[in-house]
């Protein structure tokens, strides 16, 4: 067997050792232009040459959970394209997501900036009634999220393509349900994958549904957000803030508002990293199933584009 890593932006050689040690024998190699057929590709925002050359694959491995990046190129008919199925993210997203929406409603900031005065002063406790969460994606990691959340007993409102039942999530789906679902929600949390569908979903438009003192946490994909819009709103009031780990530029240029806006905090791409050994025992254990002719989980329909 043989294994390509072509991944931008990774330390291979870890990656190369795990896939060694998980198949005794097999060639695995990081992957350079002109390099023999492989089997199987381990990717991350591969370019369309490698695509191109590797005409033999049977299957092609994402280290990530989102694949818009792969969407965007010519990609083979028939060979699976597989994407990480949690592998320890969805706990991640749980925890940053629970983070920005407690910090958010218990004032945290606002505590924080009275110590730096040596104030010692309390705020009004406010009603966990009127912060509905609503969280657009109820797939891997929007599930947990949502489940997460109403463990805090924040109300939660889910959205999603198909029709969804999850305990604690008052759900709503597709198109005829956005509205509602938008007007039921005080704070948005985006975990929707990437596609021509969901682009700019977080624009004037969807944003001013939101109930007055909305704030935005994005931490799908900065194209999901009108960079302009959200501003505008968090400064005509209707929003009051938002926490953003996505931008339509990696790293956010120094130059962007949203570095210095009062109201917005930004974290750099973390809310839930690819965990190596984790993704590594998972693509390995898919590769294993492919051998034996097995279906495996998380397989991208191109036609979704997700
Ligand atoms: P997933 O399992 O594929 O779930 C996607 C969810 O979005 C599903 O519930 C799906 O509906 C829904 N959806 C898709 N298109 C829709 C549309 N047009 N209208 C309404 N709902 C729609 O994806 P995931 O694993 O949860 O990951 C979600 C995204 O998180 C990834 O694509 C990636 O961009 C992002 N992510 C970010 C980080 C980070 O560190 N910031 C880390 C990992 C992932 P159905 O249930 O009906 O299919
Ligand atoms: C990270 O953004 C991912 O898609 O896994």
């Amino acid at each position: 067997m043989r294994i390509l890593f072509c991944c931008t932006g990774t330390k291979a050689q870890p990656w190369l050792e795990g896939f060694r040690t998980a198949f005794p024998g097999a060639e695995v190699e990081t992957w350079s232009a002109g390099a023999p057929p492989a089997d199987y590709a381990v990717v991350w925002t591969p370019p369309q040459q490698f695509i191109d050359e590797q005409t033999q694959l049977k299957g092609i491995f994402n280290i990530g959970a989102g694949v818009d990046a792969l969407m965007t190129l010519r990609l083979p008919p028939g060979v699976p394209v597989v994407r990480l199925d949690d592998a320890g993210m969805s706990v991640q997203m749980a925890e940053y997501v629970c983070h920005a929406v407690i910090r958010h409603f218990r004032e945290f900031d606002g505590y924080e900036a009275d110590a730096a005065e040596g104030k010692w002063s309390y705020r009004k406790p406010r009603q966990r009634s009127d912060f509905p969460v609503g969280v657009m994606g109820l797939g891997v990691l929007g599930e947990r999220v949502g489940r997460a959340l109403a463990q805090f007993e924040f109300p939660v409102m889910g959205w999603s393509r198909s029709a969804r039942t999850i305990a604690g999530v008052q759900c709503f789906s597709g198109e005829a349900g956005f509205n509602d679902f938008l007007a039921a929600s005080r704070i948005l949390v985006c975990l929707l994958p990437l596609t021509p569908d969901t682009d700019n979903i977080m624009c004037q438009g969807t944003l001013a549904r939101l109930q007055p003192g909305g704030y935005v946490i994005n931490v799908a994909r900065g194209s999901h957000l009108v960079d302009d819009d959200l501003i505008a709103l968090i400064d005509s009031g209707h929003l009051a803030g938002a926490t953003l780990d996505v931008f339509r530029t990696e790293p956010l240029p120094a130059a962007h508002p949203f570095w210095t806006h009062p109201k917005i905090t930004v974290t750099p791409h973390t809310s839930a990293r690819t965990l190596r050994e984790e993704s590594i025992a998972q693509i390995a254990g898919k590769i294993q199933a492919l051998q034996r002719g097995e279906p495996v989980a998380g397989v991208v329909d191109p036609a979704r584009g997700y």
